[in-house]
């Protein structure tokens, strides 16, 4: 019920109970007595049985009446009343779930709106720098289910970029702050028609992934390389950084002499910034200033003095940077090393190849596309947590399915644990469930998502299938 009806109805009966008092009151009033009202005589009785009696009755049931209508009304209103009060805490519970999302800088990696997003990371075995792919969370809840989640928040995913927010997983976030943002995650969701969209655009991009795989180890390689000597130029290189870093500070900061352009840069300072950035451009590897002493903004929307400026502090940046380098030389030196061998070896055996036209003959009777759809859904859908270091963009020197948070479920390993198609399909719609036994000798940590909510039974299919049919590995 409205609620401004009930108010409305509540001050009507006040008004008038008022009204009936004040009327009564009136009627006593006015007249003189001769005597005190305690020694009048009071009204006859034939006159309290007749009159008197119908009078106070009919107020009763006038009274009673009214408090029918009202009680219901009350009650109705008051459920109203409840619902509405849950659903303005909602709200406001969803908008700290917004205030943390944003506070603990979750849309950095996993977008702003949830869509997925990436992180950087050093690979684990090998130490290379690499750029890890974020999940979409906008669609968590098809997945997991509120415990479940709460769960990834509270600990978040050892050994991946993804920290810890809880207390006891040693976080910052207290169980209210969790739920808010529980809250806040549900209320993003996109639609399951959505979601089941995004099926198309995954598969292709993991297909495509795989193709890029060897250009991408390429460029790792060459960027490592480039790491490499960089460390072994660092020593040559410190010098010269130390003293242009007292070189510039001391031509921005020099005392006497004419500024034409009057932007608070000596001409002589502006044209000797000018040719010593341009004598060490090339040993260091930095851009040359060209300062104008009659332009107040050489580069147009920069101010020299800001320019010149911000060149110093990257200078000064370098030399934070070189002097670690130095200092930590051999170690880096192997460390980076190391990581050059495990990229070229994972080139020279580019596992990430998939041979689907083998696929395609042994499991799906020659059809290409079901052997390239099934290896897509796969990695789009599973291989993050099934094949060691897949977010890292190449697997490196893993196989497909080669187990990651997952188990292992390449070379016929599927089959031992599901003696039946039909139950491994049944899992995966469904996922773990914690201590839940699954298959011939699983238990669920409840760590594995369900996928019915987003992916139809006949990839699911697919999938299992293409585990099914694999080939034991030599
Ligand atoms: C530094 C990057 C980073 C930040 C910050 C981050 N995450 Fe994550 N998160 C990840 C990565 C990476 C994964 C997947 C880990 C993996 O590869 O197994 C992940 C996994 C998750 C998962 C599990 C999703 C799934 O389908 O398995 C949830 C839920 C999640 N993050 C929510 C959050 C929330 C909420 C925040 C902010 C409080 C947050 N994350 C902050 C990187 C991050
Ligand atoms: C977020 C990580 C994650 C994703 C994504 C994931 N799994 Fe799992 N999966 C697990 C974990 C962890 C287990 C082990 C059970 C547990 O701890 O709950 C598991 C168990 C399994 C098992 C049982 C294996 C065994 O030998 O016990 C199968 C089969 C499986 N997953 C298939 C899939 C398929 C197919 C997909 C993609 C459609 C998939 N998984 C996606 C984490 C994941």
């Amino acid at each position: 019920m409205n609620s401004s009806i009930f108010v409305t109805l509540i001050s009507l009966s006040i008004i008038g109970a008022l009204a009936f008092f004040a009327a009564v009151g009136f009627r006593g009033s006015g007249k003189t007595k001769d005597v005190a009202p305690n020694l009048e005589p009071y009204k006859s009785d034939d006159e309290l049985e007749t009159k008197h009696m119908d009078k106070t009755l009919s107020i009763a049931v006038l009274l009673a009446s009214l408090l029918t209508v009202m009680i219901p009304l009350y009650y109705l209103g008051e459920q109203n009343r409840q619902e509405e009060f849950v659903e303005y805490f909602d709200e406001v519970s969803i908008e700290r779930g917004e205030h943390l999302y944003e506070e603990f800088g979750c849309g950095n990696c996993h977008g702003v709106d949830g869509g997925g997003g990436a992180a950087p990371y050093v690979e684990k075995r090998s130490g290379v720098s690499v750029v890890w792919a974020a999940p979409a969370i906008n669609n968590v809840f098809y997945r997991y289910d509120d415990e479940e989640i709460r769960y990834w928040l509270v600990y978040g995913r050892a050994n991946s970029p993804m920290p810890a927010w809880g207390l006891e997983g040693g976080g910052p976030m207290n169980d209210g702050q969790l739920s808010d943002l529980l809250e806040y995650l549900r209320y993003f969701q996109i639609s399951q028609q959505e979601e089941l969209q995004n099926i198309e655009i995954n598969v292709n991009s993991a297909i495509l992934r795989i193709e890029n795989s060897t250009l991408q180890v390429e460029s790792e390689i060459i960027k490592q390389n480039q790491l490499i000597q960089d460390i072994n130029d660092a020593p040559s290189k410190l010098p010269i950084v130390q003293e242009a870093v007292l070189v510039v500070s001391g031509l921005i900061d020099k005392e006497t002499g004419i500024d034409s352009d009057e932007d608070g840069l000596f001409d002589s300072a502006e044209i000797e910034l000018s040719t010593y950035s341009a004598s060490i451009a090339e040993s260091l590897g930095t851009q040359a200033l060209n300062l104008n002493p009659e332009e107040e903004e050489s580069i147009p929307g920069r101010k020299d003095l800001s320019i010149a400026k911000a060149y110093l502090s990257a200078l000064q940046s370098d030399e934070i940077n070189l002097g670690i380098l130095v200092e930590g030389k051999e170690k880096f030196l192997k460390e980076a090393s190391d990581g050059l061998v495990f990229l070229e070896a994972a080139l020279e055996n580019s596992l990430w190849n998939v041979d689907y036209q083998e696929i395609a003959d042994r499991t799906f009777e020659g059809d290409l596309e079901k052997a390239k759809r099934s290896v897509g859904l796969f990695n789009a859908y599973c291989a993050r947590c099934h094949t060691a270091g897949y977010s890292a963009g190449a697997a490196y020197t893993k196989k497909i399915a080669s187990g990651g948070l997952g188990p292992a479920l390449r070379s016929g390993r599927a089959n031992i644990q599901f003696k039946a198609r039909e139950d491994m399909v049944d899992f995966i719609i469904n996922g773990s469930v914690n201590g839940k036994g699954y298959g011939v000798n699983g238990v669920g940590g409840g760590k594995m998502p369900g996928f019915g909510a987003v992916l139809p039974e006949s990839d699911i299919g697919l999938i299992v299938d293409y585990l099914r049919g694999m080939m034991p590995d030599a």
